[in-house]
């Protein structure tokens, strides 16, 4: 089974830019590449931070992007959107009883339960009691299978001083639950704009970078007011999952670096090998009447 993760594209209302990047740009390119290349999927989850400021312009913006995915789609909420805003937009999006965009998808590798961690005026995420409620209940219905978990805020301290503040309030509470059952195979989550992998309570998790502004690698405490932001490249995650395996590749997106063969002779003592032709940027970045070869358009 594979599916394809892609998190926090921040978008904003079409034609506006966000840290001198267009999220809008970049969520159509990379759409363009799923298009191009994984339309086997059996979905593709966005892990929330859909919108940067929540307003019902950029969550327009997401519905005009998402209409040309050939790949189902689903979608959680993160700190920056406005669930009220987002419900409005998108009405078909499930939610449990108490409101809260949580629900399970259904996939050949096993249910993925999608929890909703945004805690409207913080950008700390949180589950409440009856959010924990609802996901005690559902794994409990869930017993006996294999079960992923995906959330936009991570469930852990990632030792990044400017985003573990950030994280998730309470989540001594989500790892009782998780020590009470014991078939979560996975963790996927959002909102670190880094890639991030290892384990948690015995289980794995992975997250990577977003698809317009990333957070900078810094290990030591930084000040309340600043997260240090950065351009490193947008990447999506193909997950792959079988019975006795979770493999995820982490795919940047606007690498157009050159492409040759390791066993080529030629390739190994070349001074400098030119941009290929395979690396030339999805029809949606190119430049209208320049030469593609190995050129990069900013976005
Ligand atoms: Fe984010």
């Amino acid at each position: 089974m594979k599916f394809i993760h892609l998190t926090d594209p921040h978008l904003v209302p079409r034609g506006c830019r966000l840290y001198g990047l267009d999220p809008n740009e970049r969520l159509r390119a990379a759409i363009a590449d799923i298009n191009a290349h994984h339309r086997d999927a059996e979905f593709v989850l966005i892990t929330g931070d859909l919108a940067h400021h929540g307003e019902a312009a950029a969550y327009n913006a997401l519905r005009q992007a998402l209409d040309v995915l050939a790949v189902p789609w689903h979608l959680l909420i993160g700190n920056h959107d406005d669930r009220a805003v987002f419900k409005a937009m998108f009405p078909e999006v499930p939610v449990d009883e108490h409101g809260f965009m949580q629900t399970v998808i259904e996939s050949s590798a096993g249910p993925f339960v999608l929890l909703d961690t945004h805690d409207a005026g913080t950008h700390e995420g949180r589950l409440c009691s009856s959010r924990l409620g609802w996901l005690d209940r559902t794994l409990t219905s869930l017993r006996g299978q294999d079960v992923f978990l995906a959330m936009h805020h991570p469930p852990l301290m990632l030792n990044l001083p400017a985003m573990d503040h950030l994280g998730l309030a309470g989540r001594d509470d989500l790892a009782g639950l998780l020590e009470r059952h014991r078939n979560i195979r996975h963790i996927f989550f959002g909102h670190v704009h880094r890639p991030v992998h290892g384990a948690w309570q015995g289980v794995p998790f992975s997250t990577q970078r977003a698809l317009n502004h990333q957070v900078a690698l810094h290990f030591d405490e930084q000040p309340r007011d600043c997260i240090p932001g950065s351009h490193e490249p947008p990447a999506y995650a193909v997950a792959l999952i079988s019975d006795g395996s979770v493999v995820i590749h982490v795919h940047d997106l606007l690498d157009c670096g050159p492409r040759f063969n390791l066993f080529d002779p030629a390739a190994e003592k070349a001074e400098r090998i030119p941009p290929s032709s395979a690396a030339v940027a999805p029809r949606s970045m190119q430049i209208p009447g320049a030469r593609q070869t190995g050129q990069r358009r900013r976005l």
